[in-house]
C-alpha cells in the first residue's frame, strides 16, 4: 500500500470506531510510524509502505481506538513552539494554557530579577515556556508526583533551561522560600464527580492531575492561603480555571487581599485569572 491509501485507511478505520479529528490523528500516527515528519509525508505520498510498518500503524491505530490519547502514543507534544515529552502519568499541556504563559511573561519582562515559581508542574510546560522565553528569570517548578516529575526533569533537561524543580506538596504550608514577583499555576480543578464523566482519552490522563475536590477548589484555596503570602509588592498570580470558576476564583483570591481580573481564552471561555497584590 502507498503512504496515501494508508492514510486514508487509517483515517477511515479510526472514523468509523468514532474517534474524533480522525484525519488528523491518522497522519500523525502514519508520520509517527514511518519516522517522518507530516511534511515529509505529505511530499512522499506515492512511497509504496512495506508490510511491517503497516502492522505496526495499524497496532498503533487500535491503541488509539481503544482510547489512548494521540499524544501518548507519539510520547511528545508541542506547548509554545517547544517540544514535551508526554505519556502515562503526566497531563497533555493543553493549547489553552499558552494564554497564561503570554500573560505571565509580559508581566515577568516588566520586573527586574524576577523571580516566578510554577506550582502543579506536571510536563514543566507552564514554567519551561517562560524560562525559555525570559532566560534571566529565576524559575523554579513544583510537583508532587514521581512519574510527572520524570516528564518535569525531562523537559526542563531536553529544552536546555535552568529550572529549580521541587518535589513537594503544593497544598502543605511551603517553607523556606523567598519572594516571588509571580505564582503560575495550572492546577486540578475538575469537581471530583465530574472527573468520571471525562471523555475516555482524558480518563487516560492521571487522575490526580485532574481531581480539584468535592467542588473543584482545593487547589485555589490552598495556594491563596499559603502561597500567595510569599509574592511580592505588586507581585501576581496567573492561575488556570474551569470555565465556570472565574466568580468562585476571583472571590478566593479577592479574600486574600488581591485585586483580581479574568482573562477569556481563545474559545471565549474564562479561563485565567490574574490576581494582583493590592497596596496595602
Ligand atoms: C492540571 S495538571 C497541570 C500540569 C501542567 N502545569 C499543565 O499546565 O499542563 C496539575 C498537576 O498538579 C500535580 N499535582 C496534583 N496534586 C498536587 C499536589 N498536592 N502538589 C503538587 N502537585 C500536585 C499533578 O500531578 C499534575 O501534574
Amino acid at each position: 500500500m502507498v503512504i496515501s491509501a494508508l492514510r486514508r485507511f487509517i483515517a477511515e478505520r479510526l472514523a468509523s470506531n468514532g474517534v474524533e479529528d480522525a484525519s488528523f490523528d491518522a497522519d500523525n500516527l502514519v508520520a509517527f510510524g514511518l519516522k517522518m515528519t507530516k511534511t515529509e509525508l505529505m511530499i512522499n505520498f506515492d512511497r509504496e509502505v512495506d508490510s511491517e510498518d503497516e502492522k505496526r500503524i495499524c497496532s498503533l491505530a487500535d491503541r488509539r481506538i481503544s482510547g489512548e490519547p494521540l499524544q501518548y502514543i507519539i510520547g511528545e507534544w508541542e506547548f509554545y513552539s517547544l517540544p514535551f515529552y508526554v505519556g502515562d502519568g503526566v497531563l497533555i499541556p493543553r493549547a489553552d494554557t499558552e494564554i497564561l504563559v503570554d500573560h505571565a511573561i509580559e508581566f515577568l519582562k516588566t520586573r527586574d530579577s524576577a523571580r516566578a515559581i510554577d506550582l502543579c508542574s506536571g510536563s514543566g510546560c507552564i514554567a519551561i515556556s517562560v524560562k525559555a522565553n525570559l532566560p534571566s528569570v529565576s524559575v523554579f517548578a513544583v510537583e508532587l508526583y514521581q512519574k510527572a516529575m520524570g516528564y518535569l526533569t525531562k523537559n526542563v533537561e531536553r529544552n536546555g533551561v535552568e529550572i529549580e524543580v521541587i518535589n513537594t506538596d503544593v497544598l502543605a504550608e511551603p517553607t523556606g522560600f523567598e519572594k516571588f514577583d509571580a505564582i503560575l499555576t495550572n492546577p486540578p480543578y475538575i469537581e471530583t464527580k465530574t472527573v468520571k464523566t471525562l471523555s475516555k482519552e482524558v480518563q487516560n490522563e492521571p487522575i490526580t492531575a485532574l481531581d480539584g475536590g468535592e467542588d473543584g477548589l482545593v487547589f485555589y484555596r490552598a495556594i491563596a492561603k499559603n502561597w500567595v503570602p510569599l509574592l511580592k509588592k505588586d507581585g501576581r498570580i496567573f492561575a488556570e480555571i474551569g470555565e465556570d470558576q472565574a466568580e468562585v476564583v476571583t472571590e478566593i483570591f479577592e479574600n486574600h487581599g488581591l485585586k483580581c481580573q479574568t482573562i477569556k481564552d481563545l474559545n471565549g471561555h474564562d479561563r485565567v485569572i490574574i490576581g494582583t497584590v493590592k497596596d496595602i
